[in-house]
């Protein structure tokens, strides 16, 4: 008997469940696609590189029908609403909506200009939020269902060369947090996936020693765990996100000398 219940829903078993990846070409997204087909799951694919997202995919998955191929750009309202009314029409619902999609980039306080902001907070926050809203509706009528949603423990508090992206994702951890307290009594699960750092080609740009760094493969083992568990946050590898935990119940005077001292920023 579990000490506590689990804060979600349970989903379907994975050969039963149906899920839309968006974010699906590359890294976590790809990985934690690959695994949900191997599991069994149907799973669509969405990102804007449809050659990449069909060779994730595997052409015997979408001959017979497990797997979709949903090419969007996420910002783009309409492409997001057209791809889920195809998925939702060929698998009769879906069980789990998946948004992992997201960018980075390096920003200094030097070198803030509001483009690169813009730009930043577009796909790491609009196009998020924008997509949620786009398919809360159907999950609010089928009355069941999940949406995980890729934030960052670069949200956790402010870090050094993450001026936008650690706020964006802080904004996004504070959006799910309240999307659990909203749509938890209305039977749907909300899930708050923080990465720590992962090999991708989002983190090949980075120049400095990432540590306690993770393949995407087993990113996307501990996020299935996680959501087969039922759990509300999903953070990995929990050797690093346990000191990242701590560090936010510090006072500002210490959390700034040990960033200091970590980094060298
Ligand atoms: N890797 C890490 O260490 C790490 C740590 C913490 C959080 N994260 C978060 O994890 C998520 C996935 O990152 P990753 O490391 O796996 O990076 P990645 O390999 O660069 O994957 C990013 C995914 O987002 C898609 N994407 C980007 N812009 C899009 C758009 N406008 N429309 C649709 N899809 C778009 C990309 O596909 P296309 O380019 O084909 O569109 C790709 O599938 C991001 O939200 C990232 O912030 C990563």
């Amino acid at each position: 008997m579990p000490l506590f219940t689990p804060l979600n829903p349970p989903l379907p078993p994975w050969p039963a469940c149906r899920a839309w990846i968006i974010g699906a070409s590359t890294g976590i997204g790809a990985a934690t696609a690959r695994a949900l087909l191997a599991a069994g799951a149907r799973v669509a694919l969405s990102a804007r590189s449809e050659d990449k997202l069909a060779e994730v995919a595997g052409e015997s998955a979408i001959t017979r029908g497990q797997a979709r191929i949903e090419p969007l750009d996420f910002t783009r309202g309409t492409e997001v609403a057209a791809a889920w009314g195809r998925v939702r029409a060929a698998w009769g619902g879906c069980d789990l909506v998946l948004v992992v999609a997201g960018t980075h980039r390096e920003i200094r306080a030097w070198e803030l200009t509001e483009a690169d902001a813009d730009a930043l907070l577009e796909i790491n926050l609009n196009a998020p939020i924008a997509t949620i809203a786009a398919v809360l509706p159907a999950l609010l009528a089928q009355g069941r269902g999940a949406i995980g949603v890729v934030s960052s423990v670069a949200g956790y508090r402010g870090l050094p060369k993450a001026l936008v992206y650690g706020a964006s994702k802080a904004a996004l951890i504070n959006f799910t947090e309240t999307l659990y307290l909203d749509l938890r009594p209305k039977g749907i699960g909300v899930y708050l996936i923080n990465p720590g750092f992962v090999k991708t080609p989002l983190t090949d740009k980075n120049a400095f020693r990432m540590p306690a760094l993770i393949t995407a493969e087993e990113a996307a083992g501990v996020t299935l765990a996680g959501l087969r568990a039922g759990r509300f946050e999903i953070h990995f590898p929990r050797r690093f996100t346990s000191t990242l935990k701590l560090l936010r119940l510090l006072p500002y005077r210490a959390y700034f000398a040990i960033v200091r001292r970590a980094t060298g920023c």
